[in-house]
């Protein structure tokens, strides 16, 4: 496992591009200086270039007005060169860098009409401001075309902020340096899940915008680092909503690295060192450690698979781990994404399975997915003829609205388990007395996402048994999304949305 530890960019020079400190020197210090000493010179050196221009010994002078333009240009470049330094830690938007390097070329344009007007001596008739032009204008067009280069490839479908949750932007984006150990994955399809709601509409809290979310990705292995050895090139494979972990510790040792205190997410995550943001998989690609992608089996089409790489893990972990198998009678409260998913799980597994929901609405769904019984929170005495029967109950409401806390976990046998994975946004959370537990002496726990062990069991018994995820299909679009986004917020889904179609997005 040691040799597989992942690297970040410092602990390890990457394996593909990565920005020379003596470049981020010159963009960080020296350049912002010789940006503003250029500025100073173009305001105050105004009237000495004018005069020039239009002085009677010049060669041929030049009407006012294209000296104007002339200084106008030259302002916007210092005013772009400037930002482009001031940004150049924090923007993942490729647009600035083109803007820079298209303003760069419009204002030469205009230095080279000088020249050929004027002759070259105008250049070294003001030589204090022409030094540091032409002393800066070297710098930005190497570092502008080097930031393109390096960030070319990777676009996402972004949102800018909370309040403007349902605008998705397509941007070009700039992943983290490529490793040794990583894969980057070009996306064929990714399922929505409830998280991507909660995370973009503010209703976590704040977030690293612009952010693309998305964490069931299926796509192909089109780049793998000298160091991988459980991806190859080509295959199909998968990622969910873990990116890294230190794969050292004890919890990683012990196949619980969705635990690891250095945990972090697909999206919104900001990768030590480089200070990268994460983005998800309503992208054209993802850059992720070998350790979080997972081969897909043959049997599994591509967006059947997408949803369990969260969904089905969510609910596939706490039920291997709490004891669901034949014999067992195992609750899933909520049919959503997670919650049908539990169902279908549970069933595989060889437990009776009974889906909790709020109404009888999804009741015929739930027995087509194969559940053995059927309980409605909204009928009276739901839960009276089965007080103190369930072994194990895993909970994937993602609001506490009308929980009745006590009525489920009175279903319980004694000392059984209520396992939570829903993450509702309510800051308060949900209030628990001791006296709650007492009736069956029951325990109350939660469970977060699942291992890489777990990721592959539960996608090999997803294709042994033929288990279908219920998916519905959406082209990914700026259209498209805040619809799905709208539906999903609304319980409108049956019962994961699956984005698709990438190519008409992202290209080939
Ligand atoms: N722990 C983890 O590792 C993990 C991983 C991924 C996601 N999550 C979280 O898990 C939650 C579910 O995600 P999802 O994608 O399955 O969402 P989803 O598709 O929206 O499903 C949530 C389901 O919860 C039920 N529900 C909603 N409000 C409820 C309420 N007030 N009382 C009782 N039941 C309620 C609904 O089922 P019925 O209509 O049948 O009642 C709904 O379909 C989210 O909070 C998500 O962030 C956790
Ligand atoms: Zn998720
Ligand atoms: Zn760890």
């Amino acid at each position: 496992m040691a040799a597989n530890k992942p690297q970040t960019a410092s602990a390890a020079p990457a394996a593909g591009f990565t920005l020379p400190m003596l470049y981020r020197l010159f963009f960080l210090i020296i350049e912002p200086i010789a940006t503003l000493a250029g500025a100073y010179y173009a305001f105050f050196g105004q009237r000495t270039y004018l005069d020039l221009t239009h002085a009677v010994s010049a060669p041929s002078p030049i009407p006012l007005g294209t000296s104007i333009a002339m200084s106008q240009l030259a302002n916007l470049y210092f005013a772009f060169a400037l930002s482009e330094a001031l940004v150049l830690r924090s923007t993942s938007d490729l647009r600035v860098w083109k803007t820079v390097l298209f303003c760069l070329l419009v204002a030469d344009f205009g230095h080279l009409y000088t020249v050929s007007v004027l002759g070259p001596q105008i250049y070294w008739s003001v030589p204090a401001w022409n030094a540091i032009d032409w002393g800066n204008i070297g710098f930005v067009y190497v570092g502008a075309s080097m930031r393109i280069a390096f960030l070319t490839g990777f676009t996402g479908f972004q949102v800018n902020s909370a309040s403007t949750w349902l605008e998705f932007h397509k941007n070009e984006f700039q992943p983290k340096p490529f490793g040794d150990y990583d894969v980057d994955v070009q996306i064929e399809c990714c399922g929505v899940c409830g998280s991507d709601v909660h995370t973009l509409n503010g209703g976590w809290g704040e977030q690293k915008f612009p952010l693309a979310v998305g964490h069931e990705i299926v796509g192909k292995a089109i780049r793998v680092g000298p160091k991988v050895t459980l991806i190859k090139e080509g295959q199909r494979v998968g990622v969910g909503a873990q990116s890294y972990s230190c794969l050292d510790c004890r919890q990683c040792k012990n196949d619980n690295e969705t635990y690891c205190r250095k945990q972090l997410d697909t999206y919104g995550a900001v990768w030590p060192d480089t200070g990268v943001v994460s983005q998800g998989g309503y992208s054209s690609h993802v850059r992720t450690h070998e350790h979080w992608v997972f081969p897909i089996p043959e049997g599994l089409p591509s967006t059947v698979a997408a949803p369990m790489l969260c969904a089905g893990l969510t609910a596939y972990s706490p039920l291997v781990r709490n004891g669901c198998g034949p014999g067992k009678k195992v609750g899933i409260v909520g049919l959503g994404g997670i919650g049908h998913m539990g169902v279908l799980f549970a069933k595989a597994l060889g437990a009776e399975v009974w889906a909790i929901s709020r109404s009888h609405a999804k009741e015929e769904d739930a027995r087509k997915m194969g559940a053995d019984g059927f309980l409605a929170t909204s009928d009276k005495d739901w839960n009276a003829e089965h007080v103190m029967t369930f072994d194990l109950i895993v909970n994937t409401a993602n609001s506490f609205e009308g929980f009745d806390l006590d009525a489920y976990l009175s279903l319980l046998d004694v000392h059984a388990k209520w396992v939570s994975v829903g993450l509702p946004e309510d800051e308060d959370g949900i209030r628990i007395r001791n006296q709650t537990f007492l009736a069956n002496g029951c325990f109350f726990g939660s469970s977060h996402l699942g291992s890489r062990r777990e990721t592959l069991e539960m996608l090999q018994l997803a294709a042994d048994k033929g288990i279908k995820t219920w998916v519905e299909e959406v082209p990914i679009s700026k259209d498209n999304l805040p619809e799905v986004m709208q539906k999903l917020l609304h319980n409108k889904v049956k019962y994961r949305f699956c984005l698709t179609n990438y190519q008409d997005q992202f290209g080939a």
